[in-house]
């Protein structure tokens, strides 16, 4: 499976009309997981990095609803980068996926849609040891 395939971009349906648009997200049907958490993050700016960590547990669908991010994706082994830029679109991230957020819009609000409560401890974010663990790098002397 290419990376591609597994971080899908994903488009939603639009049910809007003469009133405005409307786009509906249900959990394990528009997206491959029922849906626990949701967080916002807004006030970023060109200059700021975010995310940078791979999640154990974790799965994410990532929504500019307003304004436009890049998301930069790797596997340790490919690379992709996902612009954001539409309501009606979003991308896929699954476990174990190592993601950067930047070059936010200064009207960029990215909503996360998350599959599990929120728990530091599934976060990894050392690069070196995201390869690691995913049997890409070999551990170091000082830190078997
Ligand atoms: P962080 O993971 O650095 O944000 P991002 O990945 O979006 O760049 O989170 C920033 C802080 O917020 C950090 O102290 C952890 C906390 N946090 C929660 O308490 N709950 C959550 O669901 C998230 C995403 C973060």
């Amino acid at each position: 499976m290419t990376l591609k395939e597994k971080c899908p971009v994903l488009h939603f349906g639009d049910l809007g009309d003469e009133r405005g648009k409307l786009v509906v997200i249900e959990g394990a049907q528009a997206i491959p997981f029922e849906i626990k958490r949701v967080f916002y993050i807004y006030d970023s700016d060109s200059t700021v990095v975010r995310g940078q960590h791979a999640n154990k547990e974790s799965e994410f669908v990532l929504i500019n609803v307003a304004g436009r991010s890049k998301v930069r994706i790797t596997d340790g082994k490919e690379e992709i980068i996902v612009e954001l830029n539409k309501p009606m679109m979003g991308v896929y991230i699954p476990k174990m996926i190592w993601k950067d957020m930047y070059d936010f819009s200064s009207d960029s609000v990215l909503l996360v849609l998350a599959s599990t409560h929120y728990d530091g401890s599934e976060y990894i974010r050392e690069y070196d040891r995201y390869l690691e663990l995913i049997g890409l790098k070999q551990k170091g002397p000082l830190n078997v």
